[in-house]
């Protein structure tokens, strides 16, 4: 009997529309209780159909996220407004196009629009275009504000004469600053979303461990990811994969992936599918040849602790500073105890030395949802506290965010191999120790969680104890 190559075992997709209208609702009570306008429109528009430089195909399509996040809907070329007061959503999308329908086939029409979205008003862009009553409508009932999203709306459209004499009051601040202040906080269907998108994104990561043993290349385990994710109906990664063997694994976002495996320890493998525009971001490390060595294995177990120990600090109220700060210091001690670092000196005086940030330089993880480095982190880029600089969230936790908990300990030669020839680390770092552990290259570990009160749950399903991690390359 031959294998389906789609897994059947798999749970379906959740159903239900998207909340597209409580969305809407939600963000313009975020900016009427923040002190903005109570009343207006929120005008978004939707990506458009751009097309290749010096060609007639159209480049990949991918949804604006904020105008997503307000209609739910994925088609280019669309239009939406929402009138707060009288909470009505409008959304306008393109006319049949004889022409194109021979190539593309026929699109979505109104009513099948309003029949699959959770949207007030389905209305065609060219009716928009001519200024007709279904925007005038919109924008003469009110002394109308239209929130917009600066570079993101043809505002010609507002000073068009059929619309002029209303004079509108445009303003590109709330609109951005409500959909991404509310993007933090899921509800159950984006938890859905996400959680289905972790689902699909482990199974291809355990069918990684599986096929590891019969590949050569990093290539082949890059396309057995994308395979699997597709495969089981999730046809969009949410980032670039990131499949790096050996020494490749210090470089946080590798790239290439096209380098032969033979002759190196270890697989970093970063890879996450997205399903209807909800992201999943995972990374499992593990040995090659199935058996970890002694030192990859060390390595291994720290990660995972510093994991461990920052997914029990994860609840709603948790600064992330805090939890960051735990895993240096996880880090610092387990460090120390494997001789990389003097054991000379005390945990605090490790952490104050910074030299922590030269084995686990980034963040210890960012919020995801639409995207997968998500907005409203508030991340400080300039702060000259290198331990904080690349941490993309700042602050409390909110009930209900999903945030990665993505531990890693790197062996990059950049910029310690100087440092060290320029004795900067002298008393901090033993160099002898160190130098069986380069070949070890990079393990990161890497789980999306759900933040709730007074705890969390773990999203994704694959697992990451190495004693699972080994039998699964070793069985196949
Ligand atoms: N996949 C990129 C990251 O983990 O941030
Ligand atoms: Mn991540
Ligand atoms: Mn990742």
């Amino acid at each position: 009997m031959s294998r389906p190559i789609a897994n059947p075992d798999l749970p379906s997709p959740p159903s239900g529309k998207y909340p597209a209208k409580a969305h809407a609702k939600r963000v313009a009570q975020w900016i009427a209780d923040n002190g903005g306008p109570k009343s207006g429109v929120i005008y978004l528009e939707g990506q458009t159909t751009r097309m290749t430089e010096d060609d007639d195909t159209a480049t990949q399509f991918r949804q604006r996220r904020h105008f997503y996040y307000l209609t739910g809907c994925d088609l280019p070329d669309c239009s939406f407004a929402y009138d707060i007061a009288a909470e009505k959503s409008t959304l306008w999308i393109p006319p049949v196009d004889p022409e194109y329908v021979m190539w593309a086939g026929m699109p979505l029409l109104p009513k099948e629009a309003k029949d699959r979205y959770d949207i007030g008003y389905v209305h065609t862009t060219d009716e928009l275009r001519a200024g007709g009553k279904s925007i005038a409508g919109l924008i003469s009932t009110q002394q109308t504000v239209i929130m917009a999203i600066r570079d993101r709306a043809d505002l010609a459209l507002f000073h068009a004469e059929k619309l002029k004499k209303y004079e509108p009051k445009l303003d590109f601040d709330w609109a951005r600053k409500g959909i991404e202040a509310c993007r933090v906080v899921k509800d159950g269907h984006e938890i859905a979303m996400i959680r289905h998108a972790n689902i699909v994104s482990s199974y291809a990561h355990e069918q990684i461990l599986a096929s590891v043993k019969r590949a050569k290349n990093e290539r082949e385990l890059n396309a057995v990811f994308v395979m699997h994710c597709h495969a089981n109906g999730c046809k969009e990664q949410a980032y670039g994969c990131i499949c790096a063997s050996g020494t490749n694994a210090s470089t946080l976002h590798y790239v290439h992936n096209d380098m032969p495996l033979e002759g190196r320890l270890n697989l970093l493998i970063d890879a996450g599918c997205e399903y209807e525009c909800y992201c999943s971001d995972i990374t499992r490390t593990f040995p090659l040849n199935g058996g970890f060595t002694k030192e990859s294995r060390e390595v291994y177990e720290l990660v995972l602790q510093m994991q461990t120990e920052c997914m029990g600090m994860i609840k709603a109220g948790v600064k992330w500073e805090d939890v960051h700060f735990k895993a240096h210091t996880v880090a610092a001690e387990g460090l120390r105890s494997l001789g990389i670092l003097s054991k000379d000196l005390s945990t605090e005086e490790i952490l104050a030395s910074k030299v922590t940030t030269r084995f686990f330089p980034h963040g210890l993880g960012h919020y995801l949802g639409m995207d997968t480095h998500d907005v409203g982190g508030n991340a400080n880029y300039d702060d000259p506290d290198e331990m904080f600089k690349y941490l993309r969230v700042r602050g409390t936790l909110p009930a209900n965010s999903v945030i990665t908990n993505e531990p890693g300990i790197y062996f990059r030669k950049f910029p310690l191999e100087q440092e060290l020839a320029d004795g900067k680390w002298r008393e901090v770092i033993d160099e002898a120790v160190l130098e069986r552990y380069w070949n070890v290259g990079g393990v990161r570990i890497e789980d999306d969680i759900w933040v709730k009160e007074g705890g969390c749950e773990n999203l994704t399903t694959v697992k990451s104890g190495p004693e699972y991690i080994e039998a699964a390359v070793n069985n196949g």
